[in-house]
């Protein structure tokens, strides 16, 4: 070998190392911080407890998200930090704040991520930019305040059926309130959204068989 090829060899290999270097730096590594994330190094709020848990164990030990909340707020003002996991969230608890954030739109894939599986990736709920837009736009006219008139008429159904089967059972009897009410809401849901194949309530119970064995970790 000659020298040159030797010294270009040792370039190449040396090249390589250091791209590696830098790829796996960039997977494992410190990550750079943007400009975004020194802003939000300015907001006041708690540290991760745990790096892969964020302040779960916190939110545990206080009882509920709720009393997470208030706790957090009362230390840290209306705008504070707590960690989901090894995501840093932002929480707003005062409606000036609110106002500042109402024209943002996408909201982070991992809020859904339980349902995931459930209601799958094309969703709404994964929906972002114009696409989510538009989408929203023509799904939200099923919900306003004066559509939503139409579904009392399915929901007092719903809750007519769950009374009379409670009715009908032998005085002392066991009522099981989780299958009764699981049942109410899968009949009033459904009926309303998926229209008349959930009258029959074999449908309905198949899909509550079918959803008590999803599991949703
Ligand atoms: C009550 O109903 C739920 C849901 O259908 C079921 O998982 C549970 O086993 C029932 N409990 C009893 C005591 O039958």
């Amino acid at each position: 070998m000659t020298d040159f090829s030797l010294i270009s060899a040792v370039i190449a290999v040396i090249s390589v190392l250091m791209l590696t270097v830098l790829y796996l730096n960039r997977l494992f590594g410190p990550k750079q911080k943007t400009e975004h994330d020194s802003i939000l190094d300015k907001i006041p709020g708690m540290a991760p407890t745990s790096s892969e848990e964020g302040n779960s164990l916190d939110i545990t030990a206080a009882g509920s998200i709720h009393q997470f909340l208030v706790t957090l707020h009362s230390k840290y003002g209306h705008v504070a930090v707590f960690w989901h996991k090894r995501i840093r969230v932002v929480s707003l608890a005062s409606p000036e704040a609110w106002k500042d954030v109402i024209k943002l739109f996408d909201k982070p894939d991992t809020i859904f991520e339980f349902g995931k599986c459930l209601v799958g990736l094309t969703s709404i709920q994964y929906a972002h930019g114009d696409e989510g837009k538009q989408r929203r736009h023509i799904y939200d006219k099923s919900f306003t305040y004066e559509a939503v008139g139409n579904y009392y008429r399915s929901f007092q159904k719903a809750a007519d059926d769950a009374t009379d089967k409670i009715g009908l059972l032998p005085p002392n009897d066991h009522i099981n309130l989780t299958e009764h009410m699981s049942m109410f809401a899968l009949k009033a849901l459904n009926r309303a959204i998926f229209g008349d194949f959930f009258k029959d309530d074999n449908n309905a119970i198949t899909l509550l068989r079918h959803y008590e064995k999803f599991d949703f970790q």
